[in-house]
C-alpha cells in the first residue's frame, strides 16, 4: 500500500485544521504538510498535530511546508477559500473562491508534478471544474468532495431514524453540492432490502429526511460559524480511499463526459476511488424523478461555471 504525502492548502482555517487532525490519525497517512497565507497559524497547527501523534500507533509527520514540497503522486486537499456566512449561498462565495483557486492550481501547475488534486472549498462543483480544465492533470485525478458530505448526513439520518448502523445503509445524495442535491432514494438499501420494504420505513419519512439533510449545513453555519468535523471525517475517508487498489464508492464530483447523460460540468454521483484515482460509477438506477432533480443540478452549476469562464 502506498502511503502518500498529503498536502493542505488553507490548512490555518477551520476545515483545512480539522482535516489535518483527522488525517494525523489514519495510519495511511504518514506525512502531512499545511500550507496557508497564515504561516504562523500552520506552522502552529503542525507542532501540536505532532504532539497529538505522540500517543499513536504510527508515525506521522506533521510540517508547514510550500508548493515546491511537491511530489509526483502526492495528494493535494483545496480547503482554502472565504467560509459560507449565515443567510449566504454556496454560490454567493463563487467569484471570491474561484479567484483563490486560480491562483492556488497556478502555483501546483508550476511543479510540474503528477499529483492527486482533492478540492473542499466552495461552491465545490464549480471549483472543480475550473481545476480540472485549468490544471493540466488528467481528469481521474481531479475531483471535488461533491455531495459525500450529504451522503454522510444521509447515513446518519436514515441511521436513527431506522435504528440501523450506518454500515448497513447503501443510499447516496446527488448532484450539486448546494440546495439542487437530493437523495436518490428509489434505489436505496438498507441491509440488503429496498428502502421502500425496510420494516419501518414509511413514504411519509422521505420529506423529512429530505428537510434534514438539506437544511443540516445552514444550521450548522447559524450556531457555529461553518462545518468542520463531518467534511474533515469525510476527506479522510476520500484520501484513504486513494491509497487502495480496490475502489470504493464515494459521491464525488467528477467532469462528466456523457456519462448520465450529461456533459461539461463536474457534478456529485457514484464514483469508484482507488489508487488509479477517480472514475464515474456510470448506470446507477435512477428513478425520472431523480434524473430530472439531477439534470436541474447541472444546469445550476452550469450556469455558475459559465460566469466565470465567460
Ligand atoms: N465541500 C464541503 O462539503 C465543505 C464543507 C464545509 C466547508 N466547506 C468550504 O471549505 C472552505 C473553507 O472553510 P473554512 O471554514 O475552513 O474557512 P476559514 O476561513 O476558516 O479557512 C480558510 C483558510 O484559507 C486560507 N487561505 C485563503 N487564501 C489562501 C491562499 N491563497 N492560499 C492558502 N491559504 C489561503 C485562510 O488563511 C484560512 O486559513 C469554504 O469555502 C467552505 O465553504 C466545504
Amino acid at each position: 500500500m502506498y502511503k502518500p504525502t498529503v498536502f493542505i492548502i488553507g490548512a490555518g482555517g477551520m476545515v483545512g485544521a480539522t482535516t489535518a487532525s483527522a488525517l494525523a490519525f489514519k495510519e495511511t497517512v504518514s506525512n502531512l504538510v499545511l500550507i496557508d497565507i497564515a504561516e504562523e497559524l500552520v506552522e502552529a497547527h503542525a507542532t501540536d498535530l505532532n504532539h497529538a501523534a505522540g500517543f499513536n500507533n504510527h508515525n506521522v509527520h506533521v510540517r508547514s511546508g510550500t508548493y515546491e514540497d511537491l511530489h509526483d503522486n502526492d495528494i493535494v486537499i483545496v480547503t482554502c477559500g472565504a467560509p459560507q456566512k449565515p443567510g449566504q449561498t454556496r454560490l454567493d462565495l463563487l467569484s471570491m473562491n474561484v479567484k483563490i483557486l486560480r491562483s492556488v492550481v497556478s502555483k501546483i501547475k508550476q511543479q510540474g508534478k503528477m499529483v492527486y488534486l482533492l478540492i473542499v472549498a466552495n461552491p465545490v462543483d464549480v471549483l472543480t471544474y475550473v481545476a480540472i480544465k485549468e490544471s493540466g492533470l488528467p481528469k481521474e485525478r481531479v475531483f471535488g468532495s461533491g455531495t459525500s458530505l450529504d451522503t454522510a448526513r444521509l447515513r446518519t439520518t436514515l441511521a436513527r431514524v431506522l435504528r440501523v448502523h450506518t454500515r448497513d445503509i447503501e443510499a447516496y445524495v446527488l448532484g450539486e453540492h448546494g440546495d439542487s442535491s437530493f437523495p436518490a432514494l428509489s434505489s436505496a438499501k438498507i441491509g440488503g432490502v429496498a428502502l421502500a420494504d425496510f420494516p419501518g420505513f414509511t413514504a411519509e419519512m422521505t420529506a423529512t429526511i429530505d428537510q434534514d439533510i438539506r437544511n443540516a449545513a445552514y444550521k450548522i453555519v447559524a450556531a457555529k460559524t461553518a462545518s468542520k468535523y463531518g467534511i474533515g471525517a469525510v476527506v479522510s475517508q476520500l484520501v484513504e480511499a486513494l491509497t487502495y487498489n480496490d475502489s470504493s464508492i464515494f459521491t464525488v464530483s467528477s467532469l462528466v463526459e456523457g456519462e448520465y447523460g450529461l456533459s461539461g460540468v463536474a457534478i456529485g454521483l457514484p464514483c469508484l476511488i482507488s489508487s488509479q484515482g477517480v472514475r464515474i460509477l456510470d448506470h446507477y438506477p435512477l428513478s425520472d424523478t431523480e434524473k430530472q432533480k439531477l439534470n436541474h443540478s447541472a444546469d445550476i452549476i452550469k450556469a455558475a461555471i459559465n460566469e466565470v469562464t465567460a
